[in-house]
C-alpha cells in the first residue's frame, strides 16, 4: 500500500488530501484492457466515480470510452479528448439543454430512461436536423445482491425503463423517426461481489435481446453497464479486481450473436487506487467510554460511510507504536453521522499522526461538498514522489 510505504514522507503535504498510486491505476487499466480486448468487449469509464484531469488523461492512454451521467461530464470527456463516438450518456433526469449537448456531439448512444424521455430526445434532434444513436436503458429487475442504497435495476428503482413499458410502447418508439434504437443498456448496481448476480443479468439480456429482435428493432450493441465490486475489507490482498472471471462469466451466459458488448467500470478501475489521507486533531473519550479519534477530514472529502454506511479499511501510517487501541473515528462536520468507523484497531493513535483511508479513489473525491465551507480536497500523485 502506497501511504504505508511512504509514511511520514506524507506529513509535508497539506491535509486532508486524495492520494494516488499511479502504479496502481495503470497496471488496472492494462488489466482490464487486456481482458476486455480477449473478447472484443469494449470498456467505458464511468466517470462520476472520479473525474480527476490526471486520472481521466492516463485512462484515455488505454483507449478505453467514457460513460457519463450528466452534460457537464459529457463536456469534461470531450474536453479531456475522449471521441465521442466512445461516450454513452445515462441518465434517469436529463435537462433539455444537456440533452440538446449531446444530440450536437454526436456520442456512440444516449441511453434513454423513459418514453418520455425517448419523445423528447426525438423532438430535440428533429429541431437540431439530426438522427441520434439510442440506447433503451431497460430496468431488469434483479437483485444485485448489494448495499440497497447502491442498487439501480430492481423493479421499483428510478432507473431504466420497464422491460413490460418498452414491449407495451414498441411501436411508438419505433415510430420516433429522429431516432436510431441501435442498443440495449442496463446497469444493476454497484459494488456487486458475488459474480454470479452477473450470469442472471446475461440471461435476463438474451431474452430481451431476442424479444426486441421479434420486434423488429435492430440493436447493434448491448451496455451491461458496471458494478463490478472491490475488496474494501482487505485491500491488499486484491488491489485488482478480478477482470478475467468478470469477463468469462458474460463470455458463457451471454448469446446475443455477434453484437458488440460494451462496459461501464467506474469503482472497478479507480477505487483502489486512493486513498484519503489525513491527519488526527484530537483525541478524547466520550462519558460512555467512546474513545474519539478526530481527524482533519470528514464526510465532505468522504461521504461514503455517512451516506452507505459503507466501511474502508483505516490504518495509521505513522505511528511507531506496536501496541493496538480501539478507537472510533471522526470527522470535523457539524454532523453526528460524520463517522468513518467505530471501535476499529489502529496502532496507539496521536495528535499529528496521519491516517490512510483506504479504497478511497471511486466516489470519493467527486462527491466532495463544501459543507461548513471545507476546502475541496487536493490531490497527491505517486509519480511525482517516487
Ligand atoms: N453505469 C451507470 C449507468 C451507473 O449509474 C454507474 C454508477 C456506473 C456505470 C458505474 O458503476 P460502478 O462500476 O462504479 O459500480 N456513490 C456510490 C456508487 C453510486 C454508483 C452510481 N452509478 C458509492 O459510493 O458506492
Amino acid at each position: 500500500m502506497l501511504s504505508r510505504q511512504l509514511g511520514k514522507k506524507l506529513l509535508e503535504f497539506e491535509t486532508p488530501f486524495y492520494l494516488y498510486d499511479i502504479a496502481l491505476l495503470r497496471q488496472t487499466l492494462e488489466s482490464v484492457a487486456y481482458e476486455s480486448q480477449r473478447y472484443g468487449y469494449k470498456v467505458h469509464y464511468a466517470v462520476k466515480a472520479n473525474y480527476d484531469d490526471r486520472l481521466l488523461a492516463i485512462i484515455r492512454e488505454y483507449g478505453i470510452g467514457i460513460d457519463c451521467a450528466s452534460g457537464n461530464e459529457l463536456r469534461k470527456a470531450i474536453e479531456a479528448g475522449f471521441e465521442p463516438k466512445g461516450i454513452v450518456y445515462a441518465g434517469v433526469g436529463k435537462r433539455d439543454k444537456e440533452l440538446r449537448y449531446a444530440i450536437s456531439q454526436d456520442i456512440l448512444a444516449i441511453n434513454c430512461e423513459s418514453v418520455e424521455e425517448l419523445e423528447v430526445v426525438n423532438e430535440l434532434a428533429r429541431e437540431a436536423g439530426r438522427k441520434v444513436d439510442i440506447g433503451l436503458r431497460i430496468n431488469p429487475d434483479i437483485d444485485p445482491k448489494t448495499n440497497h442504497c447502491i442498487d439501480t435495476g430492481q423493479a421499483d428503482s428510478k432507473f431504466g425503463i420497464s422491460y413490460e413499458e418498452v414491449l407495451e410502447n414498441a411501436e411508438r418508439i419505433k415510430s420516433l423517426e429522429n431516432l436510431n434504437i441501435v442498443g440495449v443498456h442496463l446497469h444493476i448496481g454497484s459494488q456487486i461481489r458475488e459474480l454470479h448476480v452477473f450470469e442472471n443479468m446475461c440471461n435476463k439480456v438474451n431474452v430481451i435481446v431476442r424479444n426486441l429482435d421479434s420486434l423488429g428493432f435492430s440493436i447493434n450493441f448491448v451496455d451491461l453497464g458496471g458494478g463490478l465490486g472491490i475488496n474494501y475489507d482487505m485491500p491488499e490482498n486484491e488491489p485488482i479486481p478480478n477482470f478475467a472471471s468478470f469477463f468469462a462469466i458474460v463470455r458463457n451466459h451471454l448469446d446475443i450473436g455477434d453484437r458488440e458488448v460494451h462496459f461501464e467500470f467506474g469503482r472497478a478501475i479507480v477505487g483502489e487506487c486512493g486513498e484519503l489521507i489525513t491527519k488526527v486533531l484530537f483525541n478524547k473519550t466520550t462519558a460512555t467510554g467512546r474513545r474519539l479519534v478526530i481527524v482533519d477530514a470528514s464526510m465532505t472529502e468522504l461521504i461514503r460511510p455517512a451516506l452507505y454506511g459503507s466501511y474502508h479499511n483505516i490504518e495509521n501510517i505513522t505511528s511507531e507504536d506496536a501496541a493496538e487501541v480501539k478507537y472510533t473515528i471522526v470527522g470535523t462536520a457539524c454532523e453526528s453521522t460524520d463517522v468513518f468507523d467505530e471501535n476499529i484497531g489502529l496502532r496507539r493513535t496521536r495528535r499529528g499522526d496521519l491516517l490512510a483511508i483506504k479504497s478511497a479513489g471511486a466516489y470519493g473525491m467527486s462527491m466532495a461538498s463544501r459543507y461548513n465551507l471545507h476546502d475541496i480536497p487536493s490531490a497527491v500523485y505517486s509519480d511525482d514522489l517516487l
